[in-house]
């Protein structure tokens, strides 16, 4: 290897690529085996040129509407122009990034305006660049305060907090989890079952930390039953647990208020929060924790660094976005919003349930955190069209998730997402600043697809993917 440069691409080259350079190197540079299901959905034709608002424009001309929303990470949608601002402000002035050796002043107004938000009691904060990272945490933040002897963790079926190792342990996935070493002080309940908490509870008085999901969002957009949460504050408090909430997801205005336990009337010990706190520009992640926990764990200036700030946990600029994206969620309404147009999505999703209620089992979710599933087709397709998708994938194989979202991007340009555990179900997590008009749009789309019928829609997709 000698010093001299080699064959690398300019920003501006790279910004130039054609699908096909740009799907070559995916495959050999990235991940061959994503690409895959790229290929299966037709994803991989499209090469986005811009995105504003609710909108992604290709480079051909296409402007796709985003009910994805980056599973959530784009609240404020795509290059909010006071996040822009604030962003081309910070780089204009030469503001400082770093500040391990001094008090990032930004560092400082994320923690303070989060706690703000927060209830009362919830005064410290943690910052980093990830959910799983908060979760993890989190994690140790309650099992240090707790110590050795209520070491033992509770999580949730189904669950999903992340993919590294501790975040991992506590996800309910045999494909996440893999062959890999995972942490065995755990124990798995059913979500949205206090009797089983209490249960556990009961028989277990090691167990020191519960985390849950408030909402479900990798398990196909699950809501606990109503009172749950107050059961569960209750058992924890009663077996002296701590209660982390993650609202990854779900928090930050998602569902009509900030967190989505308020909607319970209820306050956990630590809260995770991350995506939209990024305002969609940067990688952001927090947990939130009461004073006391956080101060028998880390508050003694011998253990203030045990897991102390990581190099890259409050960049300023990050942290700039993170304030001015949470005053926008205040000064646009943002969570009112989500609130009267998750109503009213959820509400056309019934109309077209009722419609089509061959193909559409059930409607579901809180806000802007809305699931459509489909009815497993896995055994009642008709031979000819079985035989027809058993050469494309195991994974569309009586799902008509795949199909749906893959003919929503090519005969309508509305983009849907997709989930983890139930591929039966569609996931729309829109940018909190969606309108009746393009709930209606995709509505319409999703009505007029639907009126083709199963096996209309599963030729047409065929022949799509066979055309590329
Ligand atoms: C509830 C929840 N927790 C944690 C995570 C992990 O976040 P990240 O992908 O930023 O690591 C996610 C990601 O989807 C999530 O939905």
């Amino acid at each position: 290897m000698s010093n001299q440069k080699p064959n690398l691409l300019t920003v501006e080259a790279t910004k130039g690529l054609t699908v096909e350079e740009a799907t070559a190197f995916f495959s050999k540079h990235l991940n061959p085996g994503q690409l895959h299901f790229l290929k299966l959905l037709g994803f991989h034709r499209v090469i986005v040129e811009k995105a504003e608002g609710m909108y992604y424009y290709s480079r051909d001309g296409r402007k796709i509407l985003d009910f994805f929303g980056g599973f959530g990470s784009l609240s404020f949608g795509h290059n909010h122009p006071r996040i822009l601002e604030v962003r081309k402000k910070f780089m204009s002035e030469k503001r400082h990034e770093i500040a391990m050796a001094f008090i990032s002043q930004y560092a400082v107004g994320v923690a303070k305006n989060l706690a703000s938000i927060s209830p009362d009691g919830l005064d410290i904060v943690y910052i980093c660049c990830s959910g799983s990272e908060a979760v993890e945490a989190a994690l140790k933040l309650a099992e240090k305060a707790q110590g050795k002897k209520k070491s033992k963790i509770v999580y949730a079926e189904n669950s999903f907090h992340g993919k590294t190792k501790g975040a991992l342990s506590v996800t309910d996935s045999d494909f996440y989890q893999s062959s890999f070493q995972l942490l065995n002080n755990r124990i798995r309940i059913p979500f949205g079952n206090a009797e089983a908490l209490e249960n556990v509870l009961k028989t277990e008085p090691s167990i020191g930390v519960l985390i849950l999901e408030t909402i479900q969002g990798g398990a196909g957009i699950v809501v606990p039953p109503e009172e749950y949460f107050k059961k569960v504050r209750s058992l924890c408090d009663q077996h002296n647990v701590l209660w982390i909430a993650d609202e990854v997801q779900c928090g930050l205005g998602r569902t009509g208020r900030f967190f989505a336990f308020e909607y319970e009337n209820v306050v956990p010990d630590i809260i995770t929060l991350a995506k939209s706190l990024g305002g969609g520009k940067c990688a952001m992640g927090a947990y939130i924790a009461r004073s006391p926990i956080y101060l028998k764990a880390y508050g003694s200036p011998k253990n203030a660094m045990i897991h102390g700030p990581a190099t890259f946990g409050a960049m300023g600029e990050a942290c700039c976005t993170a304030i001015e994206s949470l005053n926008i969620l205040y000064d646009e309404n943002l969570m009112e919003n989500a609130r009267k147009q998750g109503d009213y999505l959820v509400s056309r999703l019934e109309y077209l349930r009722k419609k089509h209620n061959k193909i559409i089992k059930e409607v579901r979710g809180r806000g802007l955190m809305v699931g459509i599933e489909f009815v497993d087709f896995s055994k009642t397709l008709p031979f000819g069209i079985k035989q027809m998708i058993s050469v494309l994938d195991d994974k569309l194989k009586g799902s008509l998730c795949g199909f749906i979202g893959s003919l929503l991007l090519k005969d309508y340009d509305v983009l849907v997402a997709f989930t983890e555990y139930n591929r039966n179900v569609i996931r729309l997590e829109p940018p909190l600043i969606v309108t009746r008009e393009q709930i209606d749009v995709l509505i319409n789309s999703l009505d007029d697809l639907l009126k083709r019928g199963i096996v209309k829609i599963v030729k047409d997709y065929v022949k799509y993917f066979l055309s590329s």
